[in-house]
C-alpha cells in the first residue's frame, strides 16, 4: 500500500470523498502554494472505504471557507512539530467566491468580459440556496 510520511508542519485535509481531492485543489487555488503539496487519491479508509487526502507543508495563510459547501465533511487538520495541535471542519459559508456560477445566462458575471471575484450570499441555509450579487438569482452548488 502506499504510504505517504507524515509531516511536520502545516495542514492536511482528510476524509475527503474518493476521487474529489482535484476539485477542492482547485477551488483552494493550491497551485499558487510554493511548499509542497502532496495530492493522494482512493486511499484506504477504514471508515469510509477510500478516501483522499491532500497534505500542505506550509503555514502558507489558506482560506478553507469554500470547503464549508463543496466537502463539508472534509477534517483540516492543524499540524506542528509533527503532532495534531487542531481538527476542524467548515461550516456552510454565508459569502462565497469563486466557485458558484449564476445560473442566469443573462447575468453580467456570465459574459465574456469575466468580473472576477463576485459574490454569492447564503439565501436558505436548509436548500443551501445562494443569491447572487449582481441579479439576486438563486443558485445551489453542483447543480
Ligand atoms: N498526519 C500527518 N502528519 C502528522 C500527523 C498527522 O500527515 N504529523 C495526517 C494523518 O496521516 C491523517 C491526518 O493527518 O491523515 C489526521 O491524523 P491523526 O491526527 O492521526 O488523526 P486520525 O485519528 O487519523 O484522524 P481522525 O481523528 O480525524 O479520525
Ligand atoms: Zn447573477
Amino acid at each position: 500500500m502506499i504510504n505517504v510520511s507524515k509531516i511536520k508542519k502545516g495542514i492536511v485535509l482528510d476524509h475527503i470523498e474518493a476521487g474529489r481531492a482535484h476539485v477542492l485543489y482547485r477551488a483552494l487555488e493550491l497551485e499558487k502554494v510554493t511548499d509542497a503539496v502532496v495530492l493522494m487519491q482512493n486511499i484506504f479508509s477504514t471508515s469510509l472505504g477510500k478516501k483522499d487526502i491532500i497534505k500542505i507543508e506550509t503555514d502558507y495563510n489558506i482560506d478553507f471557507t469554500v470547503l464549508g459547501l463543496i466537502a463539508p465533511h472534509t477534517t483540516v487538520n492543524f499540524i506542528e512539530d509533527g503532532e495534531r495541535v487542531k481538527k476542524i471542519r467548515m461550516e456552510l459559508p454565508e459569502v462565497v467566491e469563486g466557485v458558484l456560477k449564476c445560473k442566469n445566462p443573462r447575468c453580467i458575471t456570465n459574459s465574456e468580459r469575466e468580473i472576477a471575484g463576485h459574490k454569492f450570499y447564503l439565501y436558505d441555509r436548509e436548500k443551501k440556496e445562494y443569491k447572487c450579487e449582481y441579479c439576486d438569482t438563486l443558485t445551489t452548488y453542483g447543480e
